[in-house]
């Protein structure tokens, strides 16, 4: 069987699928990126995580081309670069080494960008084109259609939106500036906002017997749809800040929707609702109805990785029209 691999460099793991034509994911691994600090031992795991992906497709398996998506991942240079939340210090050639390793296409680009592609070929916005895909996990990364076509901009750096600013002086980013929007809107800044309402109100609240350290954006939605007050506050307060930006990014690009991936999408409403209006109070009112707000319709683990192998399947595809 021939399949595109699609990987999804993420913060906290990487993971990877054997992709076929009409998105199904036939095999899978994960491995902890926290684990490889150093870029050349993540290129030489990553690859065995391929070669292991292949050999549980059995004789047959057979890898067409790779696509990779990071953080601040270049889709021009082919290199990984001064992510924030990334450990690498040097720069990582991910297409020049898996190209080596595998001699087929790697075709590398920012990590929200593929769970944007993710959404266009197998998701809901297959029939969309003017779309934003915003993604919360470890870091807060945004992908933009224009026209049915991928927004790169000058160096695959367009929709960076977790490091725009949503409040001067604010809290400190792990990139270093003041007042990111990821430092809100981020698993880190989700579960800061829930510390800072947990300490500043005595309200009884579920999330109080959640031990330090294992509070993530998952668990504060899920209490929220079970109830819990201070669970709801903290979506209100991120969905205020979040709606706030994307504001911004429906005036610039009138997109038809925006879509939210994310632990903390599941959600749903309690997430969505206050985000909406926050885009409204914000937005000029040439944009009477301005967007839909939709949950993801791709598993949080899968969109990037689906996007990795559709990157692949549309290369070749050009490919063939040349010749
Ligand atoms: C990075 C983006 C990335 C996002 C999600 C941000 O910190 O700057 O490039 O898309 O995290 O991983
Ligand atoms: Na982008
Ligand atoms: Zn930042």
């Amino acid at each position: 069987m021939a399949i595109a691999v699609g990987i999804d460099v993420g913060g906290t793991s990487t993971k990877l699928g054997a992709v076929t034509r009409d998105g199904q994911i036939l095999s899978k691994a994960r491995f902890s990126t926290r684990d490889f600090p150093d870029g050349q031992a993540f290129l030489e795991a990553l690859s065995s995580n391929i070669n292991q992906l292949v050999a549980d497709l059995g004789q047959s398996g057979e890898i067409l081309g790779i696509g990779i998506g990071a953080p601040k991942a270049n889709y021009f240079t082919g290199l990984v670069e001064g992510a924030a939340n990334l450990l690498w210090k040097s720069p990582v050639d991910l297409r020049g080494y898996l190209q080596n390793y595998f001699n087929v296409p790697v075709i590398v680009t920012n990590d929200a960008n593929l769970a944007a592609v993710g959404e266009k070929e197998f998701g809901a916005a297959k029939h969309m084109n003017n779309f934003l895909s915003v993604t919360i996990g470890t870091g807060l990364g945004c992908g933009i259609y224009m026209s049915g076509t991928l927004v790169h901009g000058q160096n695959d750096v367009a929709g960076e939106l977790g490091h725009t600013s949503a409040k001067i002086g604010g809290r400190e980013c792990q990139c270093g500036k003041q007042g990111c929007l990821e430092a809100y809107v981020s698993a880190k800044g989700i579960v800061r906002t829930a510390m800072k309402l947990l300490s500043k109100y005595e309200e009884d609240s579920s999330l109080r017997s959640i031990p330090a350290g294992q509070l993530s954006p998952t668990i504060i939605g899920q209490e929220a749809l079970n109830g819990d007050k201070m669970a709801s506050l903290v979506l209100e307060f991120t969905g205020d800040i979040l709606g706030y930006k994307l504001a911004d990014m429906v005036a610039m690009f009138n997109p038809e929707a925006i879509f939210l991936a994310g632990g903390v999408a599941n959600a749903g409403p309690l997430l969505l609702d206050p985000t909406l209006e926050s885009i409204k109070k914000y937005l000029y009112n040439t944009y009477p109805d301005p967007v839909v707000l939709l949950p993801s319709a791709l598993k949080d683990d899968e969109m990037a990785v689906l996007g990795g192998g559709a990157l692949v399947w549309e290369h070749l595809e050009d490919q063939m029209v040349i010749v």
